[in-house]
């Protein structure tokens, strides 16, 4: 185990190693607290981009060294990927534009499940992400689809979701933590209680999970698993996990010429080798801080080591949570409503992402009076989890979100800058 302190006495170099974090607006320090719309670039990250830009390929190939290079370059790739998520291997790992962009493609391959008479499973707690494409292409296949609803207490009704499966659900798509309030969901307990009662394919959005909390797909079970680049200290590019035995029920958009086996059935196009060697850049950056943390671990397999980096990442994490929590009770303002899990008790079950609001000025105020007064970046509006949203009866909520490059002084400039607008 880590020492619980031992990310924060690593601070000033993991700091270090965002640039965005020298940026300043108007002379004065500018704070970034808004990890869940999309992470800091780690310097790893620009540094890859530019020198395989300069040196690779654009088409892999077998004959001439530097299309070897290229093909090389993005088994690589996929392999690191592979092992950041416990997947048995490359092939299980495909590139796509965004997250958004892989679930639609998937939703679109697996259209010949979604018939008349059959179900899909989707919940309240999701982005529209994992929403839409399976309304959309669910009902324009006749099939039925089903929401799952969340508590009064904003968690997911996990008897409602058991409720709503047979044995003509085909597909049960679920996020492993929600993008405005932060909750996590269980996936390991859920998706095997899913699969006792249903033979249903099992898809999970892991966008605002993955730079909090170590994935394992086989741990969890699922069938499908998609994250996004840019919330894991990288570039923009959606990556998809595809488990090799689900291939014969897929029908991918394909051109007549490409590969039909995993993964390459999933990429339309070239694949965007920049932003792949911007995805190398940030899984190094968390090898390099698994090896950091744990020194005598160092020569142990990638898997091993990113899962080490994530738990440090969780435990320091869970800590920033208990602080922020902590502060906000003592503000004591009848103005204020917070949504999602409070209790420090439970800080092991959400990230540091809070949603939040000001009585008596809207989201957009308060983004805008937290920006001019304090250089404070957060978020506002419905994040896309609009039925989290809509589910509180409101259009639109703030959000602050941290990561693991924040500490203790970005939440006591927040809540001083936040004291500071409720007293005038
Ligand atoms: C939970 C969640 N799912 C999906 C997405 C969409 O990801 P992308 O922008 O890569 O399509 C986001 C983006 O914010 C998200 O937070």
């Amino acid at each position: 185990m880590a020492e619980p302190d031992i990310i924060l006495s690593l601070f000033n170099r993991i700091r270090s190693r965002f640039p965005a974090f020298s940026l300043e607006s108007g002379g004065r320090p500018r704070l970034y607290l808004n990890s869940g719309a999309g992470s800091l670039m780690v310097d790893s990250c620009l540094k890859e981009i530019t020198s395989y830009s300069a040196s690779l390929n654009p088409m892999p190939g077998q004959i001439t060294p530097a299309e070897k290079q290229t093909f090389e370059f993005q088994q690589q790739v996929r392999q690191l990927v592979a092992d950041f998520i416990g997947a048995s291997g490359p092939q299980e790992i495909s590139f796509h534009f965004s997250t958004t962009a892989a679930l639609f493609n998937l939703a679109f391959a697996l259209r010949g499940q979604f018939r008349p008479g059959k179900n899909l499973v989707v919940t309240d707690m999701d982005h529209f992400a994992n929403i839409s494409p399976w309304e959309n292409l669910g009902q324009a296949q006749g099939a039925e689809i089903r929401r799952v609803r969340l508590t009064p207490e904003l968690m997911l009704d996990r008897a409602d979701l058991l409720n709503k499966l047979d044995k003509d659900t085909v597909l049960v798509a679920l996020t492993g933590a929600s993008n405005v309030l932060g909750t996590i969901l269980p996936l390991t307990d859920l998706i095997s209680d899913i699969k006792q009662k249903s033979e249903a394919l099992v898809v999970v959005d892991a966008v605002h999970l993955a730079p909090h909390a170590p994935l394992d797909v086989r741990e969890f079970g699922c069938d499908f698993l998609a994250f996004s680049g840019y919330k894991i200290f990288g570039p923009m590019l959606g990556l998809l996990y595809s488990r090799q035995e689900t291939r014969d029920r897929l029908s991918p958009y394909r051109v007549e010429t490409n590969q039909e086996a995993l993964p390459n059935c999933w990429e339309q196009g070239m694949l965007p080798n920049p932003n792949l060697a911007g995805l190398k850049g940030a899984l190094d950056y968390l090898l390099e801080l698994g090896r950091t943390v744990h020194p005598r671990e160092s020569s142990a397999p990638p898997r091993k080591i990113f899962r080490l980096a994530l738990e440090a990442i969780k435990k320091y994490e869970q800590d920033l949570s208990l602080y922020f929590l902590e502060r906000w009770k003592k503000l004591q303002s009848p103005r204020l409503r917070f949504y999602g899990i409070e209790n420090t008790a439970r800080v092991s079950s959400r990230t540091p992402t809070f949603a939040l609001e000001v009585i008596g000025l809207t989201p957009a105020e308060l983004k805008k009076l937290l920006w001019e007064r304090g250089g404070i970046i957060i978020a506002d509006g419905n994040h896309y989890s609009a039925v989290v949203v809509r589910h509180l009866k409101k259009n639109a909520l703030n959000r602050v979100s941290l990561a693991h490059y924040d500490g203790p002084d970005s939440i006591d400039l927040f809540f001083d800058s936040l004291e500071n607008i409720l007293s005038h």
